[in-house]
């Protein structure tokens, strides 16, 4: 890989130690999760495993397996003191010492698993409240704003970490020869118009008004304005915001008929998500909020997200106002 950075090397000068422990175990913990993706067809993980989760949603093996791995890992890390997931009711503490708390999503898109479409891992890290020994709910209940690291692993036809600690937004390929992450997309930003739009049409008859005008303005034909614009919607969060984060474009769940605020959950999978994208510089709101300033209340609260490239949401939110 001649003179390639490690991401053990862009820690050293991008973050500090204790956190640097905890990307480095979740990164572990993420690679042996690809592997398991990759050969699922060979070994009977792929399938449900008949329960249902806090969300009320059919829990894949694979989202079980995923959750029980980074809880592990992260463990092992020493430094990562308290644990959220999409997969467990209430937060778990690892170490009472630790100074880091992650909300994750241990595996985005799981329903896409047997189809062999893009899933991911999307993580966010916050240092703890409270002084130390178990953590509190109030550990997890802070604003995107005070977000330390955020990041998601997509494993698609590669397995990339999108990972920023403040400064920027930078891609890290997984190498399958010797097994690790190198920088492969280095301060990595979000055009500020885009082509594409990406949401699931067929909710179309649930949504508001303010939408269902975004979607025909995005399909009108116009010339000047290179439009219609294409719709691309892989059903994964990980695997549309990549797309929207390469190419540039709007990604929108909105608040439905049939779900009062969405269907994404604010702390792992909307906040981490909106930081890299402002990061990125592009801007991700509920349609009016800006994500990172929502107060958070419940471990698993659902929020409406528009976001990606910078102008689309704002024509989008034009669209909401009138
Ligand atoms: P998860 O698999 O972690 O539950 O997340 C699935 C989410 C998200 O990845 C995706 O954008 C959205 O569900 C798709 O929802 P619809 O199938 O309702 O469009
Ligand atoms: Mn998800
Ligand atoms: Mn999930």
């Amino acid at each position: 890989m001649g003179n390639a950075i490690k991401l053990a090397s862009f820690l050293e000068t991008n973050s500090n130690i204790e956190l640097a422990k905890v990307i480095v175990s979740l990164a572990e913990g993420c690679k042996i999760i690809a592997r398991l993706v990759n050969n699922a067809g060979l070994t009977g993980i792929i399938g449900t495993t008949g329960d249902t989760n806090v969300q009320g949603e059919t829990v894949q093996k694979l989202d079980d397996l995923s959750n029980k791995i980074l809880m592990d890992y992260l463990r092992a890390s020493e430094t990562c003191a308290g644990y959220l997931s999409e997969e467990n009711e209430g937060t778990v503490t690892l170490n009472q010492n630790g100074r880091y708390i992650i909300s994750v999503d241990p595996l985005d898109g799981s329903a896409n698993i047997d189809i062999c479409a893009p899933i991911g891992t999307i993580f966010n890290l916050n240092q703890r409240i409270s002084a130390a020994g178990e953590v509190t709910h109030a550990d997890f209940f802070q604003q995107g704003t005070t977000t330390k690291c955020a990041g998601y692993f997509i494993y698609g036809s590669s397995t990339i970490l999108v990972l920023s600690t403040g400064n920027g937004v930078n891609g890290f390929t997984l190498n399958t020869e010797d097994n690790e992450f190198y920088l492969s997309h280095p301060s990595m930003k979000i055009s500020e118009n885009g082509k594409i739009y990406s949401l699931n049409q067929g909710n179309v008859g649930k949504f508001d008004e303010g939408v269902k005008n975004f979607i025909s303005f995005c399909s009108t034909v116009d010339k000047e304005t290179s439009r219609p614009y294409s719709l691309r919607y892989i059903g994964s969060m990980v695997g549309d915001l990549h797309r929207t984060f390469i190419k540039g474009g709007i990604f929108i769940y909105p608040a439905n008929k049939g779900e009062k605020k969405g269907k994404l959950r604010l702390l792992y999978e909307c906040i981490p998500m909106s930081f890299l994208t402002e990061q990125a510089g592009g801007k991700a709101t509920d349609g009016k909020n800006r994500i990172l300033e929502i107060q958070p209340t419940e471990l698993h609260e659902r929020t409406a997200i528009f976001i990606g490239s910078k102008n689309l949401v704002e024509k989008a939110e034009e669209f909401l106002r009138s």
